[in-house]
């Protein structure tokens, strides 16, 4: 079975769904176990963003995958039946240079496709097959957890990004150590992060990983499970529901005064777009969230160009990840388990077995952050 879109037919749908099988050497045969749902899924339910391959006639969702190899082809090493293991979610072009060295999550030509989201089955179905360079092997005693291994691959990226264009200053603070290029960032950067869903929380996790001090706002109010989450991390949460742009940086600032970074993550477009007045100097706003619907919002751009020049800002995007942000989000789980525990956990408010997928892409109820779907056992 496989749970996806059915073309021309609006909403979830179940349809028959073959198992694969091994045809290349390289080819290895996963049982899916568990599948994260975000937002992306039930953006693509939604709104009914249908994009199966030319010829398909369903699409199975799912793109954060935990499961467990069933069988290899003859020219498989690093994996072997048995083990647990996730996926990327890119395939690169094949032409361009970034895609023929494995950063498709850079691909220049954009024919690109992804599992569960353009053109590639997904995950919700009972195995999946995949070549070799694209399943990344979980380290034994994080089974239970990394199926926040892709969610979390996403803002490591970002974070990435973040080191590598802010290297351009030595001294962020009197601190050599705390440069961005270190591991840790010392208790002198502050960053807003903008939108308390999994995404969110998960890069504020990051962030407190390199001791940056952290707020994060969303909509809910104080009591939702979110900002129970922020919390936990040491994070402030605000409230931004009913607040103006203006307003909520009034808050923002008074905690810090200088906003070194922000991390959008919220795709609320009005609010991201807003947010670059408020921008300090040398400072670096990332953007991961990605809005479904048009939207014109009036902002002074003269103020905006003249400020992104005098301050040196850095407004940049940042989509997908490749292996070696999923590398980097299984070093850093055992990290965010010891430092934050139960965090990782509390992201699933909900957990459902597959055959209540329909009840899974529902509406997500009002204290709900991240749906989990049992495959198998
Ligand atoms: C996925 C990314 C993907 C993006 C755009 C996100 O939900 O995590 O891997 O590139 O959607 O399709
Ligand atoms: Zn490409």
């Amino acid at each position: 079975m496989g749970v996806g879109l059915v073309k021309d037919k609006a909403g979830i749908q179940s349809f028959d769904l073959p198992k694969p099988e091994i045809t290349q050497p390289d080819h290895v045969l996963v049982r899916v176990k568990q599948v994260g749902l975000d937002g992306t899924d039930f953006n693509i339910v939604r709104y009914d963003l249908q994009d199966m391959a030319d010829g398909q006639e369903t699409m199975a969702l799912g793109h954060e995958l935990l499961g467990v190899v069933e069988r290899v082809g003859s020219d498989v090493r690093s994996l072997a039946s048995g083990d647990t293991v996730t996926m990327t979610v890119r395939r690169g072009c094949g032409q361009c240079q970034p895609c023929l060295h494995n950063e498709s999550d850079m691909c220049m030509t954009g024919l690109f496709t992804e599992r569960g989201i353009h053109k590639l089955h997904g995950a919700l179905s009972e195995y999946v097959v995949d070549e070799e360079q694209y399943v990344v092997k979980v380290p034994p005693g994080l089974e239970d957890i990394a199926v926040l291994t892709e969610p979390l691959s996403i803002v490591e990226k970002a974070i990435e990004e973040i080191r590598i264009i802010q290297s351009r200053m030595l001294w962020t603070c009197s601190h050599q150590e705390h440069r961005y290029l270190s591991d840790d960032w010392g208790g002198c950067k502050f960053a807003l992060v903008v939108g308390a869903g999994p995404l969110g929380l998960l890069g504020a996790a990051l962030l407190r990983l390199a001791d940056v001090a952290t707020v994060v706002t969303d909509i809910v109010p104080k009591d939702h499970p979110k900002a129970q989450r922020v919390a936990q991390l040491g994070a402030s949460y605000v409230e931004g529901h009913g607040k103006t742009a203006e307003q909520l940086m009034e808050v923002c600032t008074i905690t810090a005064g200088n906003l070194d970074i922000v991390l959008e993550a919220s795709g609320a477009a009005d609010m991201a777009v807003q947010i670059i007045q408020y921008m300090t100097r040398d400072s670096i706003y990332v953007m991961t969230g990605i809005p479904r619907e048009g939207l014109n919002v009036q902002v002074d751009a003269g103020q905006i160009v003249r400020q992104m020049v005098r301050y040196n800002q850095v407004l940049v995007g940042s989509v997908n990840s490749n292996r070696t942000h999923f590398e980097m989000a299984l070093r850093d789980i055992p990290r965010i388990v010891s430092r934050f525990p139960g965090f990782l956990e509390g992201l699933f408010t909900r957990r459902l077995p597959l055959a209540r997928y329909e009840e899974a892409f529902a509406a997500k109820g009002p204290g709900d952050i991240k749906t989990l779907i049992r495959v198998s056992e």
